[in-house]
């Protein structure tokens, strides 16, 4: 596929841990990628980072409200306690996207699963019905994203969306990206998997590594 026909995505507060190794993962198969954030002079820094890091790739770099409105897709990057204000204040640039949101809201000092509901139907709510909110990558670890560019990842991503068709666009993203990806329900089932970081976490902790990740067995048909 020619990168013409690729959706742009727009990883919003794309400067932190989180959103530089998805954008480099997606720029580095050809999709245009933008990173956004709060101030333009950081998203350019970070940009220009991922553009020195890796020949062939170019992400360009906006403030968030542009860049989603640039954008087809968005991916939401940001601090888990700036969810909520991050979304009011990008509301009108998001209408008509896809908003994928990877937040997980636990605090790796103390990992606790967090209350329903989902950081996602929280998004849907804020956003209302003109966006197509998608749940994803909220076990994605940071660590392991900038591994294996171009290659496969020992990591799996559970889709939760309301909207199939969105969720199927996400899945691909994933699957581009490197890792398995599958469909696991609607957006109230967003809030196990933003419990299953905080016991990726506290896996983190005990044996004392950063990329403790999720894996799906069983999925594959039986031969009859
Ligand atoms: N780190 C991981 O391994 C990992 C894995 C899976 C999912 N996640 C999820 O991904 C999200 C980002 O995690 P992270 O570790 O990348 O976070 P982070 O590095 O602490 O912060 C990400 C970005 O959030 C933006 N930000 C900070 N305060 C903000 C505010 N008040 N309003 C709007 N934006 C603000 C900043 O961008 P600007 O200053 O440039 O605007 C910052 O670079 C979280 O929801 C987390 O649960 C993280």
């Amino acid at each position: 596929m020619s990168s013409r026909s690729l959706p742009t995505i727009a990883i919003l507060g794309g400067t932190g841990k989180e959103g530089p190794g998805l954008a480099l993962r997606w720029a580095s198969v050809g999709y245009p990628v933008i990173i956004g954030s709060r101030q333009l002079e950081k998203a350019q820094a970070t940009a220009a980072a991922l553009n020195t890091a890796q020949d062939q790739v170019t992400v360009q770099a906006m403030e968030n409200g542009p860049a989603a409105r640039q954008a087809a897709i968005c991916v939401l990057t940001v601090v888990q306690a700036a969810h909520q204000a991050a979304l009011e204040g990008l509301k009108a640039d998001l209408q008509g996207k896809i908003l994928v949101d990877a937040t997980a809201r636990v605090d790796f000092r103390d990992p606790r699963p967090p209350a329903p509901p989902s950081a996602a139907r929280i998004a849907q709510e804020i956003l209302g019905p003109g966006v197509r909110v998608v749940a994803a990558f909220q076990n994605a670890p940071a660590h392991t994203l900038k591994k294996n560019l171009g290659g496969a990842l020992d990591t799996d991503v559970l889709v939760c969306a309301d909207d199939l068709p969105a969720a199927d666009q996400v899945i691909q993203l994933a699957q581009t990206a490197g890792m398995r990806a599958y469909y696991a329900g609607g957006l109230d089932n967003a809030i196990v998997v933003e419990g299953l970081t905080s016991i990726l976490i506290s896996l983190n902790q005990r044996y004392g590594v950063k990329t403790a990740s999720i894996g799906v067995t069983g999925l594959e048909k039986q031969a009859a």
